[in-house]
C-alpha cells in the first residue's frame, strides 16, 4: 500500500491528496494512511500534510541511505567507510563513540534523521528527515591542540567549494557558517579529544540544509535559516552526490594541509568570506561589544576592530550581522 500511496501522490503532481480520498481508494482508515506516509518520509521522501488539503508530495525520491546509490564515494579516505542511520540523537555523538573504538581516519556517520542534532554554543540543530545532509566525519590528524581550529576552517572552506560545484554562490561567517543570499545554508560543529597537547581525534559534524522551504524551518530560524531548494527550486542537487563531493573537497583541502600547512587553506577560506569590514557584534565568553572584521591571522583567529580602534583576538564567540 505504501508504494501505492506514493504512485499516487506522483501521479497528482504537484497538488494535495486528502487523506479521506486516499482512506476510501485504498480501503483503509485514515490512521493507516497517516502511518503510511510518517513511513515513507522515513525513507526519505518529503511529504508535505496540510489541514483540509491533504497530502502532497515535494521532494522525490533523494536517498541518503548508501547502500541505495549508485556507487561508493569515490576517495581514498573521507568517506572511504559510511556509517548509515535511519534514525540517531546525533551523528556526533556516534562518531565519538566510534573513535574511542578505534575507527580510522576518513570514516563518515550520516543519518536521515537527527533527533538530539547539536550545533555550536549548546543550540540545538533542526536535522528532520529527507531534506539534508546530516554528518560527522572522524580526522586524525597528526597536530598541535593550538593548530585544531584550523581544521574548522578548513572544514568551511570545502563545504563552501563543495556548493560553488553545484552553481551556488557561498559566503562564510567565521568561523564556519556557510551562507548563501545571506541566510545560513550549513554549520559545522567542530570537536576533539587531545592528549596533553596534541590531537587524538577531532570529530567534524557538518549540517546542510538541501529541500526545505522556508515554512519547513522553525519559526525561531526562519529569519535566517536557508537551503539550497529556496535558492534554487528547480534543481536541487541529490545528497547522494552533495556528500560526494563534499568528501572530495575534504580530501583534497585535507591533503593540501598537511602537505603545505593552513597558508593555501586560508587564502580559499578568505576567498570565500564574507568581506573584511563587516560590522558585527561579537558574544564571547568574555565579552559583548560591536566592531568590524579587520582579518584571520595564521591560526584562524578572527581580528575585530571595536569602536575605539582597539584590535580584539576572537577565538570562539557567537557572532550577529548586521549589529
Ligand atoms: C552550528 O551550530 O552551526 C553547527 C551545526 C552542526 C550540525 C551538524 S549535523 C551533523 C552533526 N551532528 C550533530 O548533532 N551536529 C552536527
Amino acid at each position: 500500500v505504501k508504494d501505492q500511496i506514493l504512485k499516487a501522490l506522483r501521479e497528482n503532481n504537484d497538488g494535495y491528496l486528502s487523506g479521506e480520498k486516499l482512506a476510501e481508494r485504498f480501503r483503509c482508515s485514515r490512521m493507516a494512511i497517516w502511518k503510511h506516509i510518517d513511513e515513507l518520509r522515513n525513507r526519505g521522501y518529503r511529504i508535505e500534510s496540510v489541514h483540509r488539503k491533504g497530502y502532497r508530495l515535494v521532494a522525490d525520491l533523494d536517498p541518503i541511505d548508501p547502500t541505495q546509490w549508485s556507487g561508493p564515494v569515490d576517495t581514498k579516505e573521507i568517506g572511504r567507510e559510511v556509517l548509515f542511520f535511519p534514525e540517531i540523537d546525533s551523528t556526533q555523538q556516534m562518531a565519538h563513540q566510534l573513535a574511542r573504538e578505534g575507527r580510522p581516519h576518513g570514516t563518515a556517520v550520516l543519518a536521515e534523521l537527527q533527533h538530539g542534532g547539536k550545533g555550536r554554543l549548546g543550540r540545538n540543530w533542526f536535522s528532520p528527515a529527507g531534506v539534508g545532509l546530516w554528518t560527522s566525519i572522524i580526522l586524525r590528524p597528526n597536530l598541535t591542540l593550538e593548530a585544531a581550529p584550523q581544521i574548522t576552517l578548513l572544514i568551511a572552506a570545502a563545504v563552501a567549494r563543495t556548493l560553488v560545484m553545484f552553481g551556488y554562490d557561498p559566503k562564510i561567517k567565521w568561523p564556519n557558517d556557510i551562507l548563501l543570499a545571506g541566510r545560513k545554508v550549513s554549520g559545522i560543529l567542530t570537536e576533539l579529544q587531545a592528549d596533553l597537547d596534541r590531537v587524538k581525534y577531532i570529530i567534524v559534524g557538518i549540517g546542510l540544509n538541501i529541500h526545505q522551504r522556508l515554512q519547513d524551518f522553525p519559526e525561531n530560524i526562519r529569519d535566517k535559516a536557508g537551503s539550497l531548494y529556496i535558492i534554487n527550486p528547480e534543481q536541487t542537487p541529490r545528497r547522494e552526490l552533495v556528500f560526494k563531493t563534499l568528501c572530495s573537497q575534504i580530501e583534497s583541502l585535507y591533503h593540501l594541509y598537511m602537505e603545505h600547512g593552513f597558508l593555501p587553506i586560508k587564502a580559499i577560506w578568505e576567498s570565500y568570506s564574507l568581506p573584511m569590514g563587516t560590522r558585527m557584534k561579537i558574544t564571547s565568553l568574555k565579552k559583548v561589544f560591536e566592531g568590524t572584521s579587520v582579518g584571520i591571522t595564521d591560526q584562524g583567529v578572527l581580528l575585530v576592530k571595536d569602536e575605539a580602534g582597539e584590535i580584539h583576538q576572537i577565538h570562539s564567540a557567537d557572532i550577529e550581522l548586521n549589529a
